[in-house]
């Protein structure tokens, strides 16, 4: 049965997305075994790593976040009893460990192109590209949340559409930095007894709006020559960035037809900025519920559906920290009114679209696709594949709650079935994070 789908489908891309990233994964849910005590320790990160090369992804993404929420109810208490977004430690700590320990893995930091220092980025991104030998990509955000603009000295953050503008810029600035140091000006030249040719490295007098930088670099140039670019922002101008720029873009979407529609939108964006379509990915989030048959996991997927309708505001205090909402103040039985907010916009338009009232929003509540996969790895496999093929590329990136179980459920179960199809790869070809992925 398998083989007949080895000829006419192009291979597609796995990712892994990793919400929460290095904060507290599986609190007081079971399998989390010791995690949640040694939340603090990069052993469950390199772990997943390590089965994500073994089932040969692409690449691991990395999510953060610069606050401690208070916005369900005004007070920081529902979100630290419950270990949501906080405590999270910074995750670029994890980046090497995570190159030591694999060898073809893409690893995926977040930052923040409102608060860091774009020379300092683009420094420290260029290091872990030359440590890790090419595997390294970024992800960019602007940052949406208000206490974390007060976190870096702002009263209020900055707009919306302005963060975008100097995002922009910002990305303009660190690929110039990159391209300060030509790939061959480190010669290391014994005869001669020159390490760099100074005729390879120039400054780049960069003075923009918001940023400028005199350059260059005081390190070489990645050896990707710029590092994987990602972004996630879904409104229309986080699409226009992500068109100007990016080499990956990450959607959660819950429909074959909404994930079409999007892939269909950015390509002629990405064409209109007068690049190739082909050269930005498009990953979408997906969350599979997997069992040994169809009935095990129809029955784990019904028993979260049950935890996610007994606390409605577990997800809305999520969606509030995103959004910067207080939905505690808000009837959970009536109609729902339009809502607007500097946060993200893109993220609350698909919330506030999955139900006509906050209570039916919350029991809806889902980041991705995930309602129709659900199932054994043949039936998951099969419905992953025909997404694929009705959406037209160019892969996944997974998001489900972090545990061991949970990732051997997928790299150990679900990705050798989608191999055995000749749908993902079965081997890198590659030794940089950006060949793999432009490779099919
Ligand atoms: C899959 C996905 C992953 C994201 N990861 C992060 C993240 O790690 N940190 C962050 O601050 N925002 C993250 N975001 C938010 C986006 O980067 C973006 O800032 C947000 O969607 C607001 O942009 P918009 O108004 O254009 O939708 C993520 C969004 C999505 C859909």
């Amino acid at each position: 049965m398998a083989e007949r789908h080895n000829l006419a489908v192009r291979q597609f891309h796995l990712g892994w997305f990793l919400g929460n990233s290095f904060g507290v994964h599986g609190w007081n849910q079971p399998w989390s075994g010791v995690d949640a005590r040694e939340w603090a320790q990069p052993d469950l990160h390199i772990e997943l790593a390590g089965a994500l090369e073994r089932a040969c992804f692409d690449c691991l993404l990395l999510e953060d976040s610069l606050f401690v929420p208070d916005n369900y109810g005004g007070s920081m208490d529902f979100y630290l009893e419950r270990a949501l977004r906080a405590p999270k430690n910074d995750p670029l700590p994890l980046v090497p460990l995570i190159a030591q320990a694999t060898k073809h893995l893409g690893i995926v930091p977040t930052i923040s192109t409102s608060f860091y220092p774009p020379y300092l980025l683009a420094r420290l991104i260029a290091t872990l590209d030359l440590m890790s030998k090419g595997r390294v990509g970024c992800n960019f955000v602007t940052s949406t949340a208000e206490r974390a603009a007060q976190n870096f000295g702002l009263d209020a953050h900055l707009e919306h559409d302005l963060r975008y503008e100097m995002a922009d810029e910002f990305v303009d600035l660190v690929t110039k930095l990159w391209s300060s140091w030509d790939a061959d000006a480190v010669v290391a030249d014994r005869e001669t007894g020159i390490f760099v040719d100074p005729a390879k490295v120039r400054a780049i007098d960069f003075k923009g709006r918001f940023f400028s930088s005199r350059g260059p670099l005081n390190t070489a140039q990645p050896p990707q020559g710029r590092p994987v670019l990602v972004q996630a922002g879904g409104s229309p101008q986080g699409k226009a960035f992500a068109a100007r720029h990016m080499d990956v873009v990450v959607a959660a979407l819950g429909t074959v037809a909404e994930m079409k529609a999007f892939r269909d939108d950015m390509r002629k964006r990405v064409a209109a900025e007068g690049r190739d379509p082909d050269s930005c990915k498009v990953l979408f989030v997906v969350s599979p519920t997997l069992g040994e048959t169809n009935e095990e996991a129809e029955d784990r997927a019904a028993r979260r559906q049950a935890q996610r309708e007994a606390a409605p505001e577990v997800s809305l205090a999520m969606m509030g920290s995103l959004t910067d909402i207080d939905f505690s103040t808000f009837d959970l039985d009536a109609p729902l009114a339009e809502l607007t907010t500097n946060g993200q916009q893109g993220t609350l338009k698909r919330f506030l679209a999955q139900g006509r009232t906050l209570r039916e929003v919350a029991a809806n509540y889902r980041f991705g696709f995930e309602d129709a996969v659900v199932g054994s790895v043949e039936r998951v496999a099969d419905v992953m594949e025909e997404a694929m093929e009705q959406v037209g590329g160019d892969g996944f990136m997974f998001n489900g709650p972090l545990s061991r179980r949970y990732v051997a459920d997928v790299t150990d179960g679900l990705v050798p079935a989608l191999q055995k199809r000749g749908l993902v790869r079965t081997a890198y070809a590659h030794a940089h994070f950006r060949d793999n992925l432009f490779a099919f």
